[in-house]
């Protein structure tokens, strides 16, 4: 009885993991680029009429920000050197709550956990999104 309990805990263990697996490769959060290219990377808020805040940040910036926007502009707001004069939204009228972010020319060092965080008018609450984007060498 011993044994085949621990049988069933191994099967029962490799498909968890096998599952996981397939849903980080066909998680849409999870971005591989070259470096060079143009990436855009995804956000979606669930309300587009009232969207007060935009921020998009990196886990390892620490206060500084990827890009702030806020009542329909870019804020100058803590942006980190890295960033500036290289990002923009994909639709700046955030139709459809779409506040996806472009960045241009990326480079191997813009790897990493990016975070889009949304703070909405009448519920008054901040939506949270994480994108992992990986940045590869050309040809690699
Ligand atoms: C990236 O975007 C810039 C500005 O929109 C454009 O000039 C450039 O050709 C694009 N580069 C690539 C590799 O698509
Ligand atoms: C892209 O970045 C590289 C180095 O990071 C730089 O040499 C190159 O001029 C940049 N290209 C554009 C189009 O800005």
């Amino acid at each position: 009885v011993t044994w085949l309990t621990w049988l069933c805990c191994i099967v029962y263990f490799d498909s968890f993991n096998l599952a996981a697996l397939l849903v980080s490769l066909s998680d849409p959060n999870i971005i591989t680029a070259e470096s060079g290219q143009n990436v855009t990377l995804p956000c979606r808020a669930s309300n587009n009429n009232n969207i007060i805040i935009l921020e998009w940040s990196r886990a390892d910036l620490g206060t500084q920000h990827v890009v702030v926007y806020r009542d329909g502009q870019f804020a100058p707001d803590d942006q980190h050197p890295s960033f500036k004069d290289r990002v923009d939204l994909q639709d700046r009228q955030m139709k459809d709550g779409d506040v996806s972010l472009i960045l241009n020319n990326v480079t191997t060092a813009d790897s990493g956990t990016y975070e889009c965080r949304v703070l909405m008018g009448e519920i008054h609450s901040w939506e949270l999104n994480i994108i992992y984007l990986r940045v590869v060498a050309p040809g690699e």
